[in-house]
């Protein structure tokens, strides 16, 4: 660990970009099921559903409203969830880095966000559960999605009252959950693309935190950083191929996030406070 440590100390005192690529580990400790886990939501979901099946433009189109569904039920879970320690440990650290610390994150469940880190510098590159948009793209604005929409249970449908509330504000057309697809890409109004490459390309530090390294943007930003020179740095409880490359400059920490992140912000803000004092 302290190998790691010191690398880490070095781009502090270098001053360089720090960027952190969170994945559905760092909120399993919140509660949040991941998706490939052993209770994972695309492991179960596959009794029911093949993940590419449900998590679709192609799905919704054909059923939106047992797509809505679906995301109205993990909409549930993520409201009740609270931020834990990792979460908050990163709204830390942004504060004791001031601007040159960027969060990336492929989560929807706005927990980053709860926990205090500031919208100006958070890219959630998948979307996000608790807002939507218009179905049709007559525009690339989104919206919360109505407080009167509740939660509905898995496998119930969504009540036709909250259906009607689930339009675009713009055409009045349908609205859908403001969700990246496995049918659908990546682009900057919407997932933030442009903007997460150019982070990538300016890290100095690039924390990787509870991901399992299955989807694309994520490893054009960490090919990316590690193409110039960045520490990298994996924290998991399982090994992954992003530990493979972190293993190279950085290096990896198998412990749970939420313990893993406070420690290792807890040194950076105090070895800061020694720098200043
Ligand atoms: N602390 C740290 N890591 C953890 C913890 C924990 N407490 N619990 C699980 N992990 C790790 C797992 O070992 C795994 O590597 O988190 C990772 C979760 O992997 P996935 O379930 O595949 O989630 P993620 O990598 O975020 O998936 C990426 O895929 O399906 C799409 O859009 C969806 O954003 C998602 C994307």
């Amino acid at each position: 660990m302290e190998q790691i440590l010191a690398a880490c100390r070095a781009e502090l005192e270098r001053g360089g970009a720090v960027v952190a690529l969170t994945g559905a580990g760092v909120s399993a400790e919140s509660g949040i099921p991941t998706f490939r886990g052993k209770e994972g939501y695309w492991t179960i979901g596959s009794r029911e559903y093949h993940p590419q099946e449900l998590a679709t433009f192609e799905a919704f189109e054909r059923m939106p409203w047992s797509v809505w569904a679906w995301y109205l039920y993990r909409r549930g879970v993520c409201l009740r969830a609270e931020p834990n320690a990792a979460h908050h440990a990163l709204a830390r650290l942004d504060a004791a880095l001031s601007g040159r610390f960027s969060l990336v994150t492929q989560n929807v469940d706005g927990l980053h966000r709860r926990a205090g880190s500031p919208d100006a510098r958070t890219y959630p590159i998948h979307g996000d559960i608790t807002q939507m948009r218009c179905a049709a793209d007559c525009t690339v604005e989104r919206w919360p999605i109505p407080e009167e929409v509740g939660d509905v249970p898995r496998g119930e449908d969504v009540p036709e009252a909250w259906q009607k509330l689930l339009v675009c504000p713009r055409c009045g057309g349908m609205a859908r959950p403001h969700i990246l697809w496995f049918d659908e890409s990546y682009d900057e109004p919407r997932f933030h693309f442009d903007s997460v490459l150019r982070l990538a390309r300016r890290a100095a530090l690039l924390l990787i935190i509870g991901t399992s390294a299955s989807t694309n943007l994520p490893w054009h930003v960490v090919r990316l950083a590690d193409g110039v020179g960045a520490t990298l740095v994996d924290i998991n409880i399982e090994d992954n191929p992003f530990g493979d490359i972190a293993s190279r400059t950085g290096g990896v920490v198998r412990q749970p996030a939420a313990e893993a992140v406070p420690a290792l912000v807890e040194h950076f803000v105090e070895y800061l406070g020694h720098r200043v004092g």
